[in-house]
């Protein structure tokens, strides 16, 4: 009736924004991701309580501020009838500053609970749970480069390629550690409503996920570089036409780019990737790291820089 899970954030590189079925959280587009190794995310679920409701401990503290969307994923994953759990999550980054700490966390959770309660799922339908919880949960269940498909009336993920196969880099550059004021399921419901780039959008995924999957298959990093610098420019565009806009970025994060630009101009492999917050994720390959880090860390306003390399999917780490 207890197990323990981990999982690692991932990184977009062709990007989520904007769901086609709010309900049932289906993503409107398809996306690709890389799994990250170091940063990772430990929960523990316990459902051999007599807890009169689900208590949540993160970092040791409890937070009843993320427990209906985690008590709605074991209602989901469980039935309603379940015990209550106590759930118990580490991490080491920082939560909600748009480091995919939904993704690990929802992962995590997905497989932590269904191992306590004994259920055998295969990966896929445990992604699908995870999806339901937060669309990017579904690529940690994979390692590696992963993709989701959003055709037909469910996801459908695919891992594209193992992790050691292509072993690219990730620095991230924290420039800020506050919450951020949007949530992203609020963001890109503001995005479809409002944004006046938002359907083409929609059509246009199809041909970035198309160019990133050859640039993939052929370790072709220039143009998986250029694909999904593109890609995600495009997206924060539509969030800035957004009404309400929704700007995620901070004058560091602008930095960043800048500084990412400049090493390109030095002959450095290295791309940005910004998500819902103000980080910058730069893609590089291993020979480039520790000048892209050097760079980074230097940049003006970047207050923490952290490396990682490609890792596993979420995986079972205790069961009792
Ligand atoms: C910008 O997975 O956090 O990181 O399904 O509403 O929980 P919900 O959204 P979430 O959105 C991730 C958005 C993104 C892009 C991406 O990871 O693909």
């Amino acid at each position: 009736m207890r197990a323990t899970a981990i999982a690692q954030p991932n990184i977009a590189l062709i990007k989520y924004w904007g769901k086609r079925d709010v309900v049932r959280n289906l993503p409107a587009v398809g996306s690709i991701s890389i799994t990250l190794s170091e940063l990772q995310t430990q929960m523990s679920v316990d459902l051999d309580t007599d807890l009169p409701g689900d208590v949540l401990l993160v970092n040791g503290g409890e937070e009843p501020r993320f427990l209906p969307r985690i008590s709605a994923c074991l209602n989901d994953l469980l039935g309603e009838q379940r015990s209550f759990a106590r759930i118990s999550s580490h991490s080491n980054f920082p939560m909600a500053a748009g480091l995919a700490s939904s993704a690990s966390a929802f992962s995590a959770l997905t497989m932590a609970a269904a191992g306590a309660a004994d259920l055998s799922l295969s990966t896929r339908e445990l992604a699908r749970i995870a999806g339901r919880a937060s669309g990017s949960a579904a690529r940690s269940l994979y390692g590696g480069f992963v993709e989701l498909k959003n055709d037909g009336d469910s996801i459908e993920l695919e891992s594209l390629m193992d992790a050691e196969s292509w072993p690219l880099q990730v620095v991230l550059a924290i420039t800020d550690t506050g919450r951020k004021e949007t949530g992203s399921t609020e963001a890109m419901e503001i995005s479809r409503k409002t944004s006046p780039f938002y359907d083409d959008w929609i059509v246009r995924q199809a041909t970035d996920l198309d160019a990133a999957r050859t640039a993939i298959e052929q370790r072709d990093f220039a143009g998986l570089a250029a694909i999904a610098e593109h890609n995600c420019l495009k997206m924060h565009s539509i969030m800035w036409a957004s009404r309400p806009p929704i700007v995620y970025w901070k004058a560091a994060t602008m930095r960043c780019l800048q500084t990412v630009r400049r090493l390109q101009g030095e002959g450095r492999s290295v791309f940005f990737t910004i998500d819902a917050g103000p980080q910058v994720k730069a893609v590089c390959l291993p020979e480039d790291t520790e000048v892209v880090r050097e760079a980074l860390s230097t940049t003006p306003g970047v207050k923490q820089v952290m490396t990682s390399g490609l890792g596993a999917g979420a995986r079972l780490v205790k069961k009792t």
